[in-house]
């Protein structure tokens, strides 16, 4: 998890550090840390604590001139949110600084047999690798001492490395944990995502796992970088040009990420319409059609809100491509499987292209031999760059941690690869997905109205969505959504199920929200609603124009029955937004979560 930014250059290094750890901080946010040259008076600085980056800017001092620094933004993995526990870490003379995002899985071993005197200052993981460099370094160039070091640790790791004894270098290595590195005229930035390179490289390349990078100052002034394998020998990448703008990366007049993320969406899907269809053919890889077509079923990877998206994929591929699919939590699968079928294809849904749980399972498959498909908004990510062929979300950079645009985003890949893959048209996707936009459209200018039902209805510490079929995905998310922001504990449920237990747990007052989109479960739907109200609960019943009753609160206009969860869901999304916000919550950065789940 965490954002580590590293740079050397002309520019003031503490400025390039603390705006990218900024936009970073998404990725892990409870405290913070940078390390960095002070040249006038030729020293190390550091400062660190717990909270935000922020914090870090606001309250210390950067005047120095400095053009040499490594910051940190932490989820704790090891040790408690605390200054102690901060990055950057030292080395037992703190000769060497550290920041690293990951988990180094040996760390109490390596303790026992090479660093049983040293005196640890904090809980960490990290500490480790900056006394192991500081104590290899005393027999072998400190070059040696890294890679040795690096040979030893097992685990995620992306690290940046300081030498107080040379003020010219910056080292960086990485395995499993992202780490780009950027280039511009003016000097070299290392980060963990890209938008942390924006405006400050031209050019970047994405470190492979186990590459060890040098970035130097050379004599004349000059910075540049050279890579290594883990043996020592140089490896050459090719740079790629760096084309994200930073207006895509801004809040653009909203109040809060999320709430611009959520009304993009209908962007989003007209973005993906642009992109996947030329007139009306799909233009979509021949080879991945190939690979999903051969299989004889398909295993859905994925985690979370992408696991979600899964669901609704699985559903539209077996519904309209008649391809049998099934879905998997990307923890479980990596170390439970289940027994395969004899030809099989993967789909891997991660909006961000880094959740460590899939990755393992994506290592675990190609060494199976297996073909893989990531689906992701993140084309420079380890995922995208790592599975057999990726098809891209298009949904621009989530910055918010609640996932919402690329939800979405990924349904409509996922509903354009079931056409794809049908033998005849089910539908006209591309008519249908334009309704869907028009649709989002009208519901988000009635956004207002969402947050009067809010501060009307939901007045409790917990609350329940019911649904069936694809209302029940759709339950899943958003209740996923309502209490990762607002901490009201919510669930989502198929809607005849509440009545095998739950309902226990309705009384007086208790919000319900239904979803109602499918025809063939409408009564249904609708007896379940009635079961809760005789029970004393607070209903909210969402529904599409043509199965819509007049005492509904929300009625949405109909799209096709099979892309509604694309619509259905930003009710729900709104419904967390406004809770969240009337309770004060940081919407954008909730507690104890951040955006890339790099560790497993
Ligand atoms: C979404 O709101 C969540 N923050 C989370 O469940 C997320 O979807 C999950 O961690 C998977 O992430 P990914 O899509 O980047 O793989
Ligand atoms: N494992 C390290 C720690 O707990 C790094 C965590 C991170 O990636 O932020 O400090």
């Amino acid at each position: 998890m965490c954002g580590i930014v590293g740079y050397l250059g002309e520019k003031k290094a503490s400025d390039v550090i603390l705006s990218g750890l900024k936009k970073l901080e998404y990725r892990g946010y409870d405290s913070c840390g940078i390390t960095f040259f002070d040249e006038g008076n030729h020293r190390f600085v550091t400062y660190k604590d717990k909270g935000r980056v922020n914090h870090l800017v606001e309250d210390f001092d950067y005047s120095f001139f400095n053009r040499l620094g490594i910051g940190h933004t932490r989820w704790a993995t090891h040790g408690r949110p605390n200054q102690i526990n901060s990055h950057p870490h030292f080395s037992e003379t703190t000769r060497f600084s550290v920041v690293h995002n990951g988990v180094i899985e040996n760390y109490k071993e390596l303790t026992v047999k090479y660093l049983a005197d040293v005196h640890f200052v904090s809980e960490t993981d990290t500490e480790v690798i900056a006394d192991l460099i500081e104590r290899f370094s005393q027999e072998m160039s400190v070059e040696e001492a890294i890679r040795k070091t690096l040979s030893l640790i097992e685990g995620s790791y992306a690290l940046l490395i300081l030498d107080t004894e040379n003020p010219s270098v910056m080292y960086a290595a990485k395995n499993k944990s992202p780490l780009l590195i950027g280039t511009a005229l003016e000097g070299i930035t290392l980060a963990s995502d890209i938008m942390a390179l924006v405006g400050y490289a031209t050019q970047y390349l994405p470190i492979e796992d186990k590459v060890f990078t040098v970035v130097c100052r050379q004599p004349d002034g000059s910075v540049g970088f050279r890579m290594h394998d883990i043996l020592g020998h140089r490896i050459e990448m090719p740079l790629q040009k760096l084309d994200l703008a930073l207006d895509e990366i801004g809040m653009g007049g909203y109040s809060h990420y999320m709430l611009k993320e959520i009304c993009e969406q209908p962007a989003v899907v007209r973005k993906i319409v642009a992109r996947y269809f030329e007139g009306d053919d799909f233009v979509v890889s021949p080879k991945i059609h190939q690979v999903l077509k051969k299989a004889e079923k398909i295993y859905i990877i994925a985690a979370g809100t992408s696991m979600h998206a899964g669901f609704v994929g699985r559903y539209l591929l077996e519904n309209i491509a008649k391809k049998p699919a099934e879905v998997f939590i990307a923890s479980e699968f990596a170390y439970n499987p289940p027994l395969l079928c004899a030809n099989p294809a993967f789909l891997f849904i991660s909006q961000s292209g880094e959740t460590a749980d899939l990755r393992t399972c994506l290592v675990k498959i190609k060494e199976m031999g297996y073909p893989s498909v990531t689906i992701t908004n993140v084309p420079t990510s380890t995922l995208a760059r790592e599975a057999d062929h990726f098809m891209e979300i298009c949904a621009g950079p989530e910055i918010a941690v609640a996932s919402t645009k690329a939800y979405v985003g990924q349904v409509v890949i996922l509903a354009i690869l079931a056409h794809c893959l049908a033998d005849r048209k089910v539908f006209d996707l591309k008519e249908e997905l334009s309704k869907v936009a028009v649709a989002m459209e009208a519901l988000i200018d009635k956004r207002e109205y969402i947050h009067a039902l809010v501060r009307e209805k939901i007045t409790k510490r917990n609350c329940f969505y019911i649904g069936r079929g694809l209302d029940f995905f759709t339950c899943l998310e958003a209740a996923l959504k309502l209490k990762e922001i607002s901490y009201i504990q919510t669930e989502g449920f198929a809607a005849a199920e509440l009545k095998h237990g739950t309902i226990a747990l309705i009384e007086d007052g208790v919000p319900v929200i239904a979803i109602i989109s499918q025809k063939n479960v409408n009564n249904l739907t609708r007896a379940n609603i009635r079961e809760v109200l005789s029970r004393g609960a607070n209903k909210i019943v969402i529904s599409l124009n043509r199965l819509s009753d007049p005492s509904d609160e929300l009625v949405l206009m109909d799209v096709h029955e099979m892309l509604s969860p694309m619509l259905t869901v930003i009710p729900t999304q709104l419904i967390a937004f406004y809770s969240a916000l009337d309770l004060g919550r940081d919407i954008d950065k909730p507690r104890n979560l951040a955006k890339s789940v790099t560790v497993e």
